[in-house]
């Protein structure tokens, strides 16, 4: 007997109702740019489709993500101001706080998440504190804590330290919950990879290292076992959530930590994974929504809960269709 996985193939309609993996607007995080200033909206070149907002203008495109209830939002900053210490992170009228309580003030509903770390706000670009030319683990802490309260003291649901300092998670923790902020949840970025596909990043939100590389607390491309340890760590020091970062170069990585951790993970395409494709479809050379779909289902496939992407908006309106 000729046995035929082929017939769960045959039409459409099976196809869908048979298929392993789903996708949903409320499973998308978009990430969004916040510029000090007024009245701004500002193209990335290197990032088409992409803008930096002011706080002003930011609920422009916020209406658009709660009209597609995708899951959330997750919001950088960039300062008018930076110095050594990063001090503008931690501003209550930064830019980012000042987004947050809008955001919150018009769209109650809306999940907004607050990217913390300190590279967007130094001068030097680095995510920590620099003692000498390297960058000190044990002193940012204090200074992310910091940066993560006032994200929750505007209002914040969910803080997301991007740093890639060791012990972040338990800092953060203790710091939110001694000021009463027990309901604040963590979605660490507890696998993120020293990787060429920032880039396009980089460049949109101004914080390209003035010198060296993030080498000594990014992690090493070659390793996996490694990402395991991360996450285990984290996930016991109070993680909510955890990241996986970049998206689909790593999904071996995003599989393997899935399998061991019992919390969400969210996968993150990054900045240069979207720009690849914008890239290839402006020259026609790739269908921008089918890769972009595809691209969003073997992230689904390969583990991801959350997928944050850059392609939020579309996707949620895409798949919909
Ligand atoms: C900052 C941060 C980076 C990204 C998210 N948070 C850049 C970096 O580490 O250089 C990358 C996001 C992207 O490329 O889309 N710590
Ligand atoms: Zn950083």
């Amino acid at each position: 007997m000729l046995i035929r996985p082929r017939r769960l193939r045959v039409t459409q309609s099976i196809r869908d109702m048979t298929a392993e993996t789903r996708l949903s607007p409320s499973m998308f995080v978009y990430p969004v740019f916040v510029r000090e200033g007024h009245n701004i909206i500002e193209d990335i070149p290197a990032m088409p489709g992409q803008k930096r907002y002011s706080p002003d203008t930011l609920p422009r495109v916020l209406e658009r993500a709660v009209k597609n209830r995708i899951g959330g939002v997750l919001m950088f900053g960039i300062p008018e101001h930076k110095d050594d210490e990063g001090s503008e992170a931690w501003r209550d009228d930064g830019a980012v706080q000042t987004a947050i309580r809008t955001a919150k003030r018009e769209f109650p509903d809306l999940t907004v998440i607050a990217d913390v770390c300190l590279c967007e706000y130094t001068s030097h670009g680095h995510c920590g504190l620099l003692n000498g030319n390297k960058v000190d683990n044990d002193s940012t802490l204090e200074v992310l804590a910091k940066a993560a309260v006032s994200h929750a003291r505007a209002g914040a649901d969910i803080v997301a330290p991007s740093d890639m300092m060791d012990g972040h998670t338990a800092v953060i923790r203790s710091a939110l919950d001694a000021e009463n902020f027990a309901d604040t949840l963590i979605m660490s970025y507890a696998v993120k990879y020293a990787s060429a596909f920032y880039g396009p990043f980089r460049e949109a939100a101004g914080s390209a290292p003035s010198f060296g590389d993030r080498k000594s607390y990014q992690m090493d491309s070659r390793n996996v076992r490694e990402a395991v340890k991360e996450a285990l760590l984290d996930v016991e020091e109070g993680s909510d959530i955890i990241i996986v970062k970049p998206g689909m170069p790593y999904l071996d990585v995003l599989k393997t930590v899935k399998d061991a951790v019992n919390v969400p993970v969210a996968s993150y395409c990054v900045s240069g994974e979207y720009s690849m494709i914008k890239a290839a479809s402006e020259r026609g050379w790739l269908d921008e929504r089918r890769i972009a779909t595809e691209a969003a289902f073997c992230l689904a496939r390969g583990g991801a809960d959350i997928i944050i992407t850059y392609h939020a908006l579309e996707l949620s309106e895409w798949i919909r269709e």
